[in-house]
C-alpha cells in the first residue's frame, strides 16, 4: 500500500446528527476524551467563559446555549484519524448542516432513550438517506428510565424504514442500568457507578453461554441471554454492505454523560465506518487515491477570531496528498493560491496542517475570495456537485440603527452572503437591503453578528415580499429587457445575479407566464447540481 492509500484507509470523517438535547454535545466531549484530545470532561460544554472553546465559537451560541456553527475536530484513536464535523441541532440552521453532510463519509445518530426518533432526527436522517450516508445509531441516556430497547429498535425500523441490528445490548435501564454486552467483540462492559470517568476494559466472554456472565451479573444474566436471543431473532445480522449503502444501522446503547458505551462506539466506527470515498463532480467521480490534490469548500466562517478579520474556508480534501506550501488552482477564478497557512482543527487547538489526505478537513484563512462550492485542484477544472443551496423562505428588510452607516451595512451583508449565512438582495430601486433566510432565528443571529463583528447595530423589519427567485437565461438581452421592464421588483444578489422579489404567488405565476423563456429558480446552485 502506498502512503496515500494507507493514510486514507485510516481516516473516518463523520458527523453527529441529533435532535437538540439528545446529548450530541456530551457525546462529542466524551469522544474527544477517549481520543485523548481533551484531558478533562466538561471542556466542550462548560459554563460561562470556559464555554467558548472547541465547537462554540460564536457569541450567539454562548448566549443562547445552542450550537449554531459547524465546527471540525480532528483526533486519533486506535490507529484511526477521526474528523468529527459538528452540526447545529437547531432547525433554523439546517443549511449549514446539510452542507456539512456533503463533506462526511458517515454519521452517528444520537437518540434519547426516552424520546426515540424526534422531529429533527428525522429531518437530518432524510438528508443522510438522500446521500446514502451510512449511519451508526447511539441510544443515549440509558441511565434514565426510557423506553424499552425493543420498542426503540422497532421505531427506528418502522419510522425510518431502515434495517436495525444491535451492536451492543443494554443490561437494565435507569437505576438498574448495569452496562452493555458488546455483541461485536463478545465483551461484557459494566458501568462503574462510583467513578464515571473510569471505564473498565470489560470482560471478554466466549459467547453468551460463558458462565462468567452468571458470575458477574447474577440473575440478570439469563434476562440478558433471553433478550439478545430475541433481538437476534427479530433483527437481521449485521451486513457491512447494507450498512455502507445506508440501508442498515448498527445500534449501540450507552450513557454519554457517564462515559458509557462511548469507547465501543468509537471502536465500532474504526471498524465499520467507511474510509473516505469518491466524490462526484460534473465531469467524473474523483477518487481519494488519485495522486493529484483536489478539494471543495463546504463552509465559510467569518470572524472566528474577533481580533482578526479573518475568514476561514473549510475544505474537504477529496484526493491526493496535500502539503503545506503547495499551490492549488482556484477553479472558479483560474488563479493559483498558495497554501502557506492551512489550518488543521486538532481538537485541543488550531494547529498548522502540514499534510492532509482525502477525508481531512482543513481551514484556509482568506479575505473573501473563496466561496462555498469552490473547487481547488492541482490544475484540473473540476466542479464538485451536490452542495446544496436553499430557497430563502423568509425575507426581511434590514437597516442600520444609524442611517449614516448604510455603506458599512452593505459591506457586512456582502461578507455574510459570501459566507453562506444568508441571501442578500439589493433592489435596483431604493436604498433598502433585503435579507433572505430559511429559518427565522437566522435573523437574530445575523443581527447579533453584524453588531458584534462590524460594530453596526441593525434592525430587521417585516416585509410584504413573498419570495425571491433567481432569474436565469442564456439570453443576456432578454434578461436585460426583463430587468428594465420589471425594475420595481428586481434586485441583485451579492454576486450580481438577477433576482425577482415577488410580492405573492400570483405575481410570480403571472411573470412566469409573461416571460416563458426565463427560468425563475428557487435556488442559485453553487455547483451546477440541484439542491437535494
Ligand atoms: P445536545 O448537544 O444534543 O443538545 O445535548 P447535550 O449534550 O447538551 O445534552 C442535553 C442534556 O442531556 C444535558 O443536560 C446533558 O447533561 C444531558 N445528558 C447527556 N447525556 C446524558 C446521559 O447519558 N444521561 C443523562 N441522564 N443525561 C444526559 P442539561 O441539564 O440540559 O444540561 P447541563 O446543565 O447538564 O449542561
Amino acid at each position: 500500500m502506498n502512503d496515500i492509500a494507507a493514510e486514507v484507509a485510516r481516516r473516518r470523517t463523520f458527523a453527529i446528527i441529533a435532535h437538540p438535547d439528545a446529548g450530541k454535545t456530551t457525546l462529542t466531549e466524551k469522544l474527544l476524551l477517549f481520543g485523548g484530545a481533551i484531558q478533562l470532561a466538561g471542556a466542550v460544554k462548560a459554563k460561562g467563559d470556559a464555554r467558548r472553546v472547541h465547537s462554540d465559537w460564536m457569541k450567539v451560541e454562548r448566549e443562547r446555549g445552542i450550537s449554531v456553527a459547524t465546527s471540525v475536530m480532528t483526533f486519533d484513536y486506535s490507529d484511526c484519524t477521526f474528523n468529527l464535523l459538528d452540526t447545529p441541532g437547531h432547525q433554523d440552521f439546517s443549511e449549514d448542516t446539510y452542507r456539512t453532510l456533503t463533506a462526511v463519509d458517515s454519521a452517528v445518530m444520537v437518540l434519547d432513550a426516552a424520546r426515540g426518533i424526534q422531529e429533527q432526527t428525522r429531518k437530518l436522517f432524510e438528508v443522510c438517506r438522500l446521500r446514502d450516508v451510512p449511519i451508526v445509531t447511539f441510544i443515549n441516556k440509558m441511565d434514565r428510565e426510557g423506553r424499552e430497547s425493543f420498542d426503540l429498535l422497532d421505531e427506528i425500523e418502522q419510522s425510518l424504514a431502515l434495517d436495525v441490528t444491535p451492536a451492543s445490548w443494554p443490561i437494565g435501564m435507569g437505576r438498574r442500568f448495569q452496562g452493555c454486552y458488546d455483541l461485536f467483540s463478545d465483551r461484557l462492559v459494566l458501568m462503574d457507578k462510583a467513578d464515571k470517568n473510569v471505564i473498565s476494559e470489560g470482560e471478554v466472554c466466549s459467547g453468551l453461554d460463558d458462565s462468567k456472565l452468571d458470575a458477574l451479573l447474577g440473575n440478570s444474566a439469563d434476562t440478558l441471554r433471553e433478550e439478545i436471543e430475541m433481538a437476534q431473532g427479530l433483527c437481521p445480522p449485521f451486513d457491512a454492505q447494507a450498512y455502507r449503502e445506508g440501508h442498515m444501522t448498527p445500534v449501540y446503547f450507552g450513557s454519554a454523560i457517564n462515559n458509557f458505551g462511548v469507547r465501543e462506539l468509537l471502536a465500532g466506527l474504526a471498524r465499520l465506518a467507511p474510509p473516505p470515498g469518491p466524490r462526484p463532480s460534473l465531469t467524473r467521480p474523483v477518487q481519494p487515491l488519485e495522486s493529484k490534490v483536489s478539494g471543495f469548500i463546504f463552509k465559510i466562517q467569518a470572524n472566528m477570531d474577533p481580533k482578526h478579520r479573518d475568514r476561514m474556508a473549510f475544505m474537504r480534501i477529496c484526493s491526493g496528498h496535500f502539503r503545506k506550501g503547495m499551490k492549488l488552482k482556484h477553479v472558479r477564478s483560474g488563479k493559483q493560491i498558495n497554501m502557506h497557512n492551512p489550518v488543521l482543527f486538532l481538537a485541543q487547538d488550531r494547529g498548522t496542517a502540514e499534510d492532509a489526505y482525502a477525508g481531512d478537513i482543513i481551514g484556509l484563512p482568506n479575505h473573501g475570495n473563496l466561496h462555498i462550492g469552490d473547487a481547488l485542484t492541482e490544475g484540473e477544472a473540476l466542479t464538485f456537485t451536490g452542495i446544496p443551496s436553499f430557497a430563502p423562505e423568509l425575507l426581511q428588510r434590514v437597516a442600520p440603527d444609524d442611517p449614516m452607516k448604510a455603506k458599512h451595512l452593505g459591506r457586512a451583508l456582502q461578507q455574510l452572503a459570501e459566507e453562506g449565512a444568508a441571501s442578500v438582495f439589493k433592489p435596483r430601486l431604493g436604498a433598502n437591503w433585503y435579507v433572505g433566510v430559511v429559518g427565522a432565528l437566522q435573523f437574530d443571529v445575523l443581527a447579533d453578528r453584524i453588531a458584534a463583528e462590524y460594530e453596526l447595530p441593525v434592525h430587521f423589519e417585516a416585509s410584504s415580499l413573498y419570495t425571491a427567485r433567481w432569474v436565469q437565461s442564456d439570453d443576456e438581452a432578454l434578461l436585460k429587457r426583463f430587468a428594465d421592464k420589471e425594475r420595481a421588483v428586481v434586485a441583485d444578489d451579492h454576486e450580481g445575479g438577477l433576482v425577482l422579489l415577488a410580492r405573492n404567488a400570483w405575481h410570480l405565476d403571472d411573470l412566469a407566464r409573461d416571460w416563458p423563456d426565463l427560468r425563475f429558480a428557487a435556488t442559485k446552485d453553487q455547483t451546477g447540481d440541484q439542491a437535494a
